[in-house]
């Protein structure tokens, strides 16, 4: 079986690495892993341990054809796509037209993660809990939502519709505060929004109180199996203080002892997953792939912040680290549009992931500064480091070429465990200006 992982950080990382070695620790030898274009450090990773069984090559080109093209040349029997904008334009449909079976939506699907606003009108009509929203182009009807909120003394999330790159969203506790967002991001008085399309239109939404956890959703279009919740940490500081991000860090999965009930994962299923499965399949949009709710969970509420239709980063890494699945053939069924099989995907093991981010991200991430210590970290039982922005340098050392440069994990038996051994493996890595947070699963400790 010949695999194509399309991707270049830490998430494909960490997916080659798991479809590698099935269920086990070591590399099977009934697969071939083809990362493209992946990066330096999974290259040197593939290179010492998969026999030349994983591998990465450059994009043969840019955007949906590249990827198929990639895809041919490979010889691809199976893909895979990593990151949402191919997904959103279309790949999934252009390479079941080269007959090339991928794993993700196609696009009419993939619009629960390239509009916001279809996002909100898919969970309306599926009768899914939600925040309460108004999407729309114009100031006049974003005014009269907004002083709604403020007279109810409520504050409101102003979104951008489309894709923005995690730019997209500002939470104004103050709902006054959100109609100068709102017209900046239509771009009144200028000559085009401030997202150019995705922000033709806006989601205006009820800022809704609670916590947040991620549940990832393996989808057949009519099926799912879920994997268990996680939770990431995408402010750059601890306590939640400083810049939004790409995510610092991430743990799971998380059971009742870390406060979340043992029948969530059957009620997301029940209520949010399955409705919006057959509300997507009613409109001719089967989703088939990776359905990742973002959820806000208030008491005995659960209500979903939004939809992304990729594995989510860096939850992934925790969640494959943590489990002993070979997730190969459910998701090559679910490629060709067969039925999922039967499979668990909530593991008893703990994992938690260490964002290392280069000195100056997310603003203007430091590029090329040496990565030092990568064997010592790997030393660490239960660790495994996952490498996202690493390249190489003329000398041929690894350096930060991005602004998350590594995604140090650890696995263990209580998140206590997996914690102390994801901080051992990142303390022996030497970075200079390296930003990391140091209260990684803080609310789960010691539980
Ligand atoms: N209705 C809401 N109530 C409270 N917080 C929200 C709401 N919508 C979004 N947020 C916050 O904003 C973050 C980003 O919003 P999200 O819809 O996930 O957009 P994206 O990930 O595309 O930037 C969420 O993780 C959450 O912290
Ligand atoms: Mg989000």
């Amino acid at each position: 079986m010949r695999v194509v992982v399309i991707g270049s950080g830490g998430r494909e990382h960490a997916l080659a690495w798991r479809l590698l070695r099935g269920a086990g620790s070591a590399p099977l030898t009934d697969r071939e892993l083809v990362v493209a274009p992946g990066n330096a450090g999974m290259a040197r990773d593939f290179a010492r341990w998969s026999h030349g069984r994983a591998r990465c090559v450059p994009l043969a080109g840019a955007g949906v054809e590249g990827v198929v093209a990639t895809a041919v040349a490979e010889r691809a029997e199976l893909v895979i796509i990593g990151p949402e904008q191919p997904l959103v334009d279309g790949v999934v449909d252009a390479l079941a037209a080269a007959g090339i079976p991928c794993f993700g939506p196609i696009r009419a699907a993939a619009r629960l993660e390239g509009s916001k606003a279809f996002m909100k009108d898919v969970c309306a009509k599926a009768g899914v809990a939600s925040a309460a929203y108004l999407a729309t182009g114009r100031v006049d009807e974003a005014r009269r939502f907004v002083d709604e909120q403020a007279r109810a003394g409520k504050g409101v999330v102003v979104k951008a519709d489309g894709l923005c790159a995690g730019k997209g969203v500002v939470v104004c506790a103050r709902a006054a505060d959100a109609l100068p967002v709102v017209e900046d991001m239509l771009g009144i008085g200028r000559a085009a929004p401030r997202f150019g399309e995705a922000s033709r239109t806006v989601v205006l939404e009820d800022l809704l109180p609670g916590v947040e956890l991620s549940v990832f959703a393996l989808c057949d279009g009519t099926d799912a199996a879920l994997f268990g919740a996680a939770r990431d940490h995408k402010r750059l500081q601890d306590d939640d203080r400083g810049p939004n991000t790409g995510g610092m860090g991430a743990v799971g999965p998380l059971d009742e002892r870390q406060g979340v009930p043992a029948t969530l994962l059957g009620e997301v299923k029940q209520r949010v997953v399955l409705p919006v499965l057959a509300e997507l399949r009613a409109r001719g949009a089967p989703f088939r792939g990776l359905l990742f709710a973002g959820l806000m969970v208030e008491g005995d509420a659960v209500r979903v912040l939004e939809f992304n239709v990729r594995f989510g980063d860096p939850e992934t890494e925790a969640l494959l680290l943590a489990l002993d699945v070979d997730l190969l053939p459910a998701l090559l069924a679910v490629a060709k549009g067969e039925r999922l099989p039967p499979l668990s995907l909530v593991s008893h093991d703990k994992a938690a992931v260490v964002v290392l981010a280069a000195r100056g991200y997310p603003d203007a991430p430091e590029k090329g500064a040496v990565l030092e210590g990568l064997e010592a970290a790997e030393r660490v039982e239960g660790a495994q480091v996952f490498c996202a922005g690493v390249a190489p340098d003329e000398a041929g050392r690894l350096v930060a070429a991005g602004g998350r440069v590594l995604v140090v994990g650890g696995r263990g038996a209580t998140f206590d465990d997996a914690l102390d051994r994801a901080y051992r493996a990142v303390d022996r890595i030497h970075l200079a200006g390296a930003q990391l947070r140091r209260d990684i699963g803080k609310s789960v400790r010691g539980r």
